[in-house]
């Protein structure tokens, strides 16, 4: 019998399995995991022998979680988050792999760029990792061939301004972006024009309550109205990153053809948790994030949209800024808010509520980011693939501290709620990265491959 490097016993744990129907589907089962070489190599309920036994007994064991969302700042940004920061905040967080966004300084915008994050990576990042590239006026012919850089998730499209100086904002721009290329192109929806047009709002009151009056409703839904358009011209599929309003999920619901066709939508934890006024008046500009926080009706439609199936992805839009930044008097104020390593203890603690099943969950942070994004190996529990994985506590109710936070920032917009769920250790390529709120060992996060 085969010695694993590593089985873990006695867990619940959360297998996706694909119908002869073509389904999805996501169930509990009481098995042993064994891993060898990084790849999962054993699933059943036999006693082999292995060089560490993790006893999982009235724990939850789930394919490692991917924020395919976030926000570091190196290069440029330092001060408020490095790659060993931000990959620290995320295994402490129970996550296993990162999709890093492009509005860096220099914004990654070629490949010399990319192939720098890689490298710096390389050297410090505790869970796996992917860059994205970002699309700016200049670099429009090379999107084609830029997609293709291996551990790329795609190209983002800033449509409104927001942190850092990417943005395409014009239909004729974006359409020649949309004929670059075949991959699944990823955008932040908000539209320019209409934003500057009302941003006397925000100068003029100075009030952050004003945030999502500023980018209202309409900002958000025109812009995804233009976006959708362009993907049904061009044939070509579209993420649409944070999605905010009743009125684009109503949008979306009707517009979606399939799992994983055309157009495919991420919510964020945020947005499903806080909501305005009540944000704005208790966090000030701590609660200041672009696309906003909006009110109870829309946090009630993201939810709704959740459940049917609407929402495919969530992430976590870390998107770190240090305090003293943040205390500039709005709008000067910077957007963003860190959620990396909260993501998923305020996600369980939803599950807790009875808000969602674990299996949604699991499909919004495992399964569907694999199919939306053409990850080779990761987001499943399943022989052969890499093993990622996240073990939880269900039952463990602890506060959320800044104190915690392993973010350069230093600061969660959730500090001191408490919340009954919780990562109890992380797995990163087969090795134990995080167990019980520290880290362990050195970093060694790997490039995500995908498959396009
Ligand atoms: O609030 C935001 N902050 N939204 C974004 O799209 C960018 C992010 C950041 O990088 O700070």
């Amino acid at each position: 019998m085969v010695t694993l490097d590593l089985i873990i016993k006695n867990a619940s744990v959360l297998i996706a399995t694909d119908s002869p129907q073509g389904r999805i589907e996501i169930q509990e089962v009481q098995t042993h995991i064994g891993v060898k070489d990084g790849k999962i190599r054993y699933i059943g309920n036999e006693n082999h022998p292995a060089a560490q036994i993790i006893d999982g007994k009235g724990l939850h064991l789930l394919p490692g979680i991917i924020d395919s969302q976030v926000h570091f700042r190196e290069p440029g940004m330092i001060q408020k988050e490095d790659l060993g920061t931000g990959t620290a905040a995320a295994a402490l967080g129970g996550v296993t792999s990162i999709f890093e966004m492009p509005n860096t300084n220099p914004p990654t915008t070629n490949q010399e760029l990319h192939a720098d994050k890689l490298r710096r990576a390389a050297e410090k990042a505790w869970v796996n990792h992917a860059f994205y590239i970002g699309a700016s006026h200049e670099n429009v012919a090379e999107l084609a061939e830029l997609e293709k850089i291996p551990y790329c998730p795609g190209i983002k499209i800033f449509m409104g301004s927001s942190t850092g100086s990417l943005l395409v904002e014009d239909d004729p721009t974006l359409e020649k972006i949309f004929r670059q290329g075949f991959r699944r192109l990823i955008f932040h929806s908000e539209d320019e024009e209409r934003l500057r047009e009302r941003k006397h709002i925000a100068v003029e009151s100075k009030d952050v309550r004003n945030h999502p009056i500023w980018r209202d409703e309409l900002t958000a839904l025109r812009s995804t109205e233009r976006l959708i358009a362009l993907a049904e011209k061009t044939k070509r599929p579209a993420h649409v990153l944070h999605v905010t309003t009743a009125e684009e999920m109503a949008l979306l619901k009707q517009k979606k053809n399939k799992k994983f066709g055309l157009i495919s939508v991420e919510v964020l934890p945020q947005h499903l948790t806080l909501a305005a006024p009540e944000c704005y008046e208790r966090l000030g500009t701590l609660a200041q994030q672009n696309p906003p926080i909006r009110d109870q009706r829309h946090q009630d439609a993201l939810w709704k949209a959740v459940l049917d199936g609407t929402v495919d992805v969530m992430g976590s839009d870390h998107a770190p800024h240090t305090l003293e930044e943040k205390k500039r008097e709005y709008p000067s104020s910077p957007s963003g808010v860190p959620g990396v390593q909260t993501m998923l203890p305020i996600m369980l603690d939803h599950v807790h509520q009875g808000r969602l099943p674990l299996t949604r969950l699991v499909e919004l942070l495992c399964e569907n980011p694999r199919h939306v994004f053409g990850c080779k190996s990761k987001g499943r529990i399943e022989l052969g693939l890499d093993a990622d994985l996240t073990l939880v506590d269900l039952k463990k109710t602890r506060t959320i501290e800044n104190k915690w936070i392993a973010s350069r920032c230093g600061w969660t917009p959730f500090d001191g709620m408490k919340v009954t769920g919780w990562p109890i250790m992380t797995i990163i390529n087969g090795t134990p990265v995080m167990q019980d709120n520290q880290l362990l060992g050195t970093p060694r996060g790997r490039p995500v491959e995908f498959q396009f």
